[in-house]
């Protein structure tokens, strides 16, 4: 039998599928949001119950979600249309697709914000603005920057085109080789600064704060956080892996794959983690501050490091490397449907949905200055988008996923495209999927209500 490809194209690899889904999973989430909610919900057991949920549930929706994808060959719609047709259930599974691309969308218009403030901060290093500049100094500067519509637009503006540019042209062989550099970069850095951080006096406090484990401290709505966010930081449940897989070759195995994807993306943001806190800790700032954290703790770290402004700017432009290849996987389900659907150019498809998040970006960054009063249930856009897609529409997507690829789709197909070392393995991945998967998100749903 012939090999079906996408009409979109295919990695040259399973490197390149790697990369380029390493390239989606790591960013922002990893590297802002991780320790920001860590901060927020107490540290130590919030971040057990992330581990175990990313290698409970995250790992085996990933499988479910590449081997849907790979197995239709077609964007996150019509692959689940296509797939429950031929293992005779109901066409409504391409309903799921749908939410996925609204879930990419909204998730684009406050991500592409964060990315801008990421961009000021690129310039602001390389100008030797934080050079020695004090917690407060920091605090205020950050505070400054959200209450300046102006700047903040210009930021998601740039952030908006270079992500047009890019998924417009296809994801060509020059942000493959521009991730291949970037990646290891990023984490080089990381661990610099990480080499740092254990050499304050907050290092201990910054471990034990991680580390240490109390439950006294956990709600249910933290485990709710913790769930949402292995989807998030894994770019799961909206088609994103879906749609990558479905330019995946073909004899490249799926489970050892994701498993290097998984790992990857933890450990980054565990050192992510390890690199701030021991400097919130030794500057004696609050782990709590919420979505400011790295913009205020880092940028008093580099102040006070040797050849701090250069690797300041450094690091800076690898987070602005790591939102960017995220950002691209965030549109790509929606652009490859709309040329699959309207055989449009692909060109004009994400032109066209650029300009939709472009828009509604504007008014997330309007939640920090000239849109503060529109609240949606008490939250402000931006925190209401980031909770309704991270902690509801991503969790929920998981389980359709994972109920689609284990009750739905014939077994068959799984096990011919999964092709597992062991019969065993198949059995266990099945009963996860089946059950383990779908109950877990359903049990921690229904307590936060
Ligand atoms: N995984 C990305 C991050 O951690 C965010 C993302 C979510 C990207 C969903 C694509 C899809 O930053
Ligand atoms: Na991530």
């Amino acid at each position: 039998m012939q090999e079906k490809k996408s009409i979109h194209g295919s990695w040259a690899s399973r490197w390149i599928f790697i990369l380029a889904a390493t390239g989606s999973a790591v960013g922002l989430g990893n590297i802002w949001k991780f320790p920001y909610i860590t901060g927020e919900n107490g540290g130590g057991a919030f971040v057990l119950v992330y581990l175990v949920c990313i290698a409970l549930v995250g790992i085996p929706i990933m499988m479910a979600e590449v081997f849907v994808g790979r197995r239709a060959r077609q964007s996150p719609v019509n692959a689940l249309t296509d797939l429950a047709e031929e293992s005779g259930h109901s066409k409504k599974w391409g309903l799921v697709g749908f939410m996925g691309m609204l879930a990419g969308v909204l998730i684009f218009s406050f991500y592409s914000v964060v990315a801008g403030w990421v961009l000021q901060y690129i310039v602001s290093t390389a100008s030797g603005a934080l050079n020695n500049i004090s917690s407060d100094d920091a605090g205020a500067l950050f505070s400054g920057l959200l209450a300046d519509p102006t700047t903040l637009l210009m930021w998601h503006t740039i952030f908006t085109i270079m992500v047009v540019v890019v998924v417009a042209a296809g994801v060509n062989a020059g942000l493959e080789r521009a991730t291949r550099i970037m990646m290891p970069a990023l984490f080089v850095l990381l661990l610099v600064l990480f080499g740092y951080a254990m050499s304050t006096d907050g290092f201990e406090a910054g471990w034990h704060f991680m580390f240490d484990f109390d439950v006294s401290k956990l709600s249910w709505d933290a485990v709710l956080v913790a769930l949402g966010h292995s989807f998030f930081t894994l770019s799961l449940g909206m088609g994103t892996i879906m749609a990558y897989g479905s330019y995946m070759p073909k004899r490249a195995s799926i489970g050892s794959t994701v498993l290097a994807i998984g790992f990857l993306d933890t450990i980054v943001a565990l050192i992510a983690g390890l690199a701030i806190f021991p400097i919130i800790f030794s500057n004696g700032m609050d782990p709590a501050a919420g979505p400011g954290l790295m913009f205020i703790s880092l940028p008093v770290a580099f102040g006070q490091m040797a050849g701090g402004q250069f690797f300041g700017f450094l690091f800076f432009v690898l987070i602005g490397v790591a939102a960017w290849t995220s950002a691209i996987s965030l549109l790509e389900p929606t652009v490859a449907y709309l040329v699959e659907k309207f055989e449009m150019g692909r060109t004009k498809a994400t032109i066209a949905l650029g300009v939709v998040v472009w828009a509604l970006g504007i008014m997330c960054l309007g939640s920090f200055n000239f849109m503060s009063d529109v609240t949606f249930f008490g939250k402000n856009t931006f925190d209401f988008l980031d909770y309704l897609t991270a902690n509801i529409m991503l969790p929920l997507g998981g389980i359709l996923v994972s109920v689609f690829a284990g009750w739905v789709v014939k077994q068959k197909f799984a096990a011919e495209e999964l092709s597992l070392k062991s019969d065993a393995l198949l059995k266990l991945w099945l009963f996860v999927v089946k059950f383990v998967a779908p109950i877990a998100v359903a049990i921690v749903f229904v307590l936060n209500l």
